[in-house]
């Protein structure tokens, strides 16, 4: 049998050998484990006299933990070297241009709904949302608009079915409700808006059942139409990227304003081509008012103190008026070849400084 410090030897250079952790473990094995030389040395202290025995176990005692701590400092260099060489291979340069086949593109109502938030966020309102399943009172009785209203054949609901108390809820047929959840969750002054699906059972080719549109509720105590007016023509002047642009604001009825304006801007047709802010053209862009004492009410506001404005506007109509696109449809067909085409840069993030489009 060989000596116990050659044995030793034998171990420890085994152990320091060891090219990864798997073969270290084989050290460990062939060497503590149950069938390990230094185990089956272990099983041969029986057989001796009793001071035989004390000194050969003591030793190999030693011998034990010089090879198990032996072991564990090579695990620990181990495990780091298998680190380093993990971080080294696995480095990215995050300076390297973007892949140029990169294929995605922002969708232009993505890249639309972008550009509004920044304009209204730098005019210092904040996004709001609220639920696209709605109920009644939110998507029309708290918008002044009753039961038996004739606005609510204006609006083509998609219903759902009749619950056991007779209610039934709706896909909300406009951004509207959001100002009541607004005012009843906060208080003035506030100051929103609220970009979001809606829903109107109607398809041509100005009509899809689904649509976007953005809301934007301001209510203070002195907030006045003239504030109304100068918010919207900021926001037309930066939407469409003109120095100056013509609005024309035209006396019109909602239920949940009082009064009510329709707003168009100043366009031309060339070629079937619009182009905004000059021409002797209008189109037709949103819907507004001062909000209507009984909306402030229903909000569980005191109209007697609470004042303000609200207004709605469909961002697909504005998406096609600013980037012109024909077709209201094709914005939800995904086709490839059109998203392409109409498509926005991922990496271009609309901003007021950078530039919105
Ligand atoms: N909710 C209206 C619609 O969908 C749009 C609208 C008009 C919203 C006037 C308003 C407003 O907030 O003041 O047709």
């Amino acid at each position: 049998m060989m000596s116990l410090s050659t044995l030793a030897q034998e171990i420890l250079a085994e152990v320091a050998a060891a090219a990864d952790e798997p073969q270290l473990e084989a050290v460990r094995v062939s060497a503590l484990g149950k069938k390990g030389s230094i185990s089956e040395r272990m099983k041969s202290l029986g057989a001796m006299s009793p001071e035989e025995r004390k000194e050969a176990g003591a030793a190999l005692n030693v011998l034990k933990d010089r090879v198990a701590e032996a072991i564990s400092v090579r695990k620990t260099y181990l495990q780091e070297q298998a680190l380093e060489q993990r971080l080294a291979s696995e480095k990215i340069d995050v300076t390297l241009p973007v892949r140029p086949q990169a294929q995605g593109t922002v969708h232009p109502v993505s890249q639309v709904w972008e550009e509004v938030v920044q304009i209204f966020g730098d005019l210092g309102f904040s996004v709001a949302e609220g639920p696209h399943i709605e109920d009644d009172f939110h998507n029309f009785t708290a918008l002044n608009i009753p039961p038996e209203h004739p606005a609510r054949q204006e609006h083509d609901t998609f219903y759902f079915n009749e619950k056991p108390d007779g209610s039934r809820m709706v896909l909300r047929t406009h951004t509207s409700p959001v100002q009541i959840r607004t005012m009843l969750s906060s208080k003035p002054p506030i100051r929103i808006i609220a970009p979001g699906r809606t829903y109107r059972c109607d398809s041509d080719m100005t009509h899809t059942p689904m649509f976007n549109q953005i809301e934007g509720l301001v209510l203070d105590g002195t907030t006045h139409l003239g504030n109304l007016k100068w918010v919207l023509t900021e926001f037309c002047r930066s939407f469409f990227e003109v120095d100056d642009v013509k609005m024309r604001f035209r006396a019109s009825h909602f239920p949940f304003t009082e009064p009510s304006m329709e707003v168009d801007i100043n366009c031309s047709w060339e070629g079937g081509q619009v182009k905004i802010g000059q021409g002797n053209s209008w189109l037709e862009i949103l819907g507004s008012g001062m909000v209507h004492p009984n909306v402030i009410r229903a909000g569980g506001l005191d109209p007697d103190h609470v004042q303000g404005y609200a207004f709605g506007m469909g961002l697909d109509r504005i998406a096609m008026l600013k980037y012109g696109i024909p077709d209201l449809r094709a914005f939800f067909e995904a086709d490839l070849r059109w998203l392409r085409h109409y498509g926005f840069r991922a990496l271009q993030v609309p901003t007021l400084v950078g530039g919105l489009s």
